[in-house]
């Protein structure tokens, strides 16, 4: 069909992109080679190689092992440059970035070389795409709560670099009430909030989310259909679903796109939207997330298409004067 050329074109937000999983193989050995770092594989081939994940877990391994290559500021640029190019081509006009500031101040970077790098290529991108941008730091939520609370502290000094706080990393075992407080803390200083909820975990963790962390967006939540009550909840607030395909079928959540729960979740009447997560890692950016799904789902067309992205710009934290631009 033509519709996925179509989509390519139209205006449309990401709002669940970790831009630590946009860094590409090729970047990565560069990055390597310039700060002297030996990474755990040959070369880009067999890297690649070992994208083939089981589970959310086996992802995060590679994932954090991948992040060790970024050490200045110039590297935090390159990657989000790298990114925004990526997403320009894909019609996105607003973009949410999630960063881990623990995965870098863990291992001795300073958060603002981190912010330093990112900025720099969000001000490029502005500039040079037209792109509107804004950055999320997440929570690593293997770590404990009070980790969480430091990095909130530390964040302080950035406060107006940043619109929200999210959480991320290994879900299970790690319900978002472990972090009640350092979400309240985040809430008081007027920043959105957001978590992954889900994904891998069970309809429990969104409700959790949604009352015990006040989060304003689900990222992930396929798994509210396992609740009608949740499911009915979700779509009496409005409460959007940051929803990544690729990425579920390559972190298992799903066997294949075909059996993906993404027209369920529309015919729900749910706010969702598509994202990449990382695209780097699951195989594509948005526009390849959009032309997979309207070609392994046959229930989707023009109708589920209008409402997909109309709702990435909608869900947005962007002003609404932006959002008025278009929409
Ligand atoms: N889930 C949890 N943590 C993550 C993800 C994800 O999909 N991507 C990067 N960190
Ligand atoms: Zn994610």
């Amino acid at each position: 069909s033509a519709l996925p050329a179509l989509l390519q074109a139209a205006p449309k937000a990401e709002l669940h992109l970790h831009i630590e999983g946009s860094l590409e193989p090729e970047l990565m050995f560069e990055l390597a080679q310039r700060n002297h770092i030996q990474l755990s594989y040959p070369d880009v081939a067999s890297l690649r190689q070992a994208y083939a994940f089981s589970n959310l877990q086996s992802f995060l391994d590679i994932y954090y092992a991948g992040a060790s290559v970024l050490i200045t500021a110039a590297d935090f640029e390159a990657m989000c440059w790298a990114y925004c190019q990526r997403a320009a081509a894909d019609g996105i006009v607003r973009a949410e970035l999630f960063f881990d500031p623990q995965t870098h101040t863990e291992r001795g970077i300073a958060l603002a070389t981190v912010l330093e790098g990112l900025l720099a290529g969000i001000k490029r991108a502005e500039r040079e795409l037209g792109l509107s941008l804004d950055l999320i730091p997440c929570f690593l939520r293997h770590l404990s709560e009070a980790e969480a609370l430091q990095t909130l502290q530390a964040l302080e000094p950035f406060r107006e670099q940043i619109i929200g706080v999210g959480l991320d990393s290994s879900e299970r075992g790690h319900p978002p009430l472990k972090f009640a407080r350092a979400f309240a803390a985040a809430r008081a200083m007027g920043l959105h909030v957001v978590a992954h909820a889900g994904e891998e975990g069970p309809a429990a963790y969104i409700w959790s989310a949604l009352e015990d962390l006040g989060v304003e967006r689900i990222d992930h939540g396929v798994r509210c259909l396992e609740d009608p009550d949740l499911v009915a909840h979700l779509r009496q607030q409005r409460i959007p679903l940051t929803v990544c395909p690729l990425s579920n079928v390559k972190l298992r959540v799903f066997d294949k796109l075909q059996e993906h729960c993404l027209p369920r979740l529309l015919d729900e009447g749910l706010m969702v939207m598509l994202n990449s997560d990382d695209p780097a890692y699951f195989g594509g950016y948005l526009g390849e997330n959009l032309r997979q799904c309207f070609d392994a789902l046959p229930q989707l067309g023009a109708e589920q298409a209008y409402r997909l992205l109309r709702n990435s710009l909608e869900a947005s934290f962007a002003t609404d004067a932006d959002k008025h631009t278009w929409i």
